[in-house]
């Protein structure tokens, strides 16, 4: 069947505004997105631009807005959609266009970097010969936060970010604070605990949920973030100061 797709496109260096253009692609229900943004490219117009690398949900780079909704495409197939319309395909919201769905994702990774205060062999409590034993339980409570892919969803969908509080590190810089700060392993987590609550910090954060509906791995990043706020609360402000 003919599957049409609108795609914005957007060449900083040729157009002074972005436009859309629509493709109209041969699929079946069972497509994936990516496969059809890929018969685009291949078969009708090279010049599209997006990022893909494993094609299965691991690497995180086809991060892109799909019928309003921040989404892997190649996670995502046409039956999902309304394919009697128009699918519509959007770079991931917040970041700056590149070219076409490629954005730049460098404020994404400055804000993960920021939650680390030192560099990663100055964090565990590692000594030379012992073993550093954890529990099954101690382990589980990052379980989830280990499977984040970076892939920017859940931060290009948060309220505070688009329209409240653009300076908000966001929720996957909260997560991956989440997963060190819960690892019994760290020895830092007082500093950290104390980088999340600066300006634009975890405080920020609404409790929107947006990021928990949006993530493709289906972690629990709302319920990260609160329990991270809630020891913040308890080690750091344990008188309510
Ligand atoms: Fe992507 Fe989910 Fe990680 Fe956010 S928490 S970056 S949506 S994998
Ligand atoms: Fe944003 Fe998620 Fe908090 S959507 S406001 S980071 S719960
Ligand atoms: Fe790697 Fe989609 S291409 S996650």
């Amino acid at each position: 069947m003919e599957v049409k797709f609108k795609i914005l496109r957007f060449d900083p260096k040729r157009d002074k505004a972005p436009h859309y253009n629509t493709f109209s692609v041969e699929a079946s229900l069972n497509s994936r997105i990516l496969d059809c943004l890929n018969k685009i490219r291949w078969e009708q117009d090279g010049s599209l631009a997006y990022r893909m690398s494993c094609g299965h949900g691991v690497c995180g780079s086809d991060g892109m807005t799909i019928n309003g909704v921040a989404s892997l495409a190649c996670q995502k197939l046409v039956k999902d959609y309304d394919h009697t319309n128009d699918i519509l395909i959007e770079p991931l919201q917040f970041f700056p266009i590149i070219k076409d769905l490629v954005v730049d994702m460098t404020p994404f990774f400055q804000r993960m970097k920021a939650t680390h205060p030192l560099s990663e062999e100055d964090v565990t409590k590692v000594e030379e010969g012992k073993e550093l034993k954890q529990t099954i339980e101690e382990r589980a409570i990052f379980d989830d936060a280990i499977k984040c892919i970076m892939c920017a969803c859940c931060t290009a969908s948060c309220p505070v970010v688009l329209k409240e509080e653009p300076e908000f590190i966001g929720p996957a810089a909260v997560l991956r604070a989440q997963r060190h700060i819960f690892d019994t392993r760290v020895k830092d987590v007082l500093e950290r605990m104390k980088i999340l609550e600066e300006p634009h910090g975890i405080w920020s954060c609404r409790t929107y949920f947006k990021c928990t509906e949006v993530c493709p791995k289906k972690i629990k990043v709302t319920e990260a973030i609160l329990q991270t706020k809630r020891k913040i609360l308890s080690e750091l402000h344990p008188t309510g100061t």
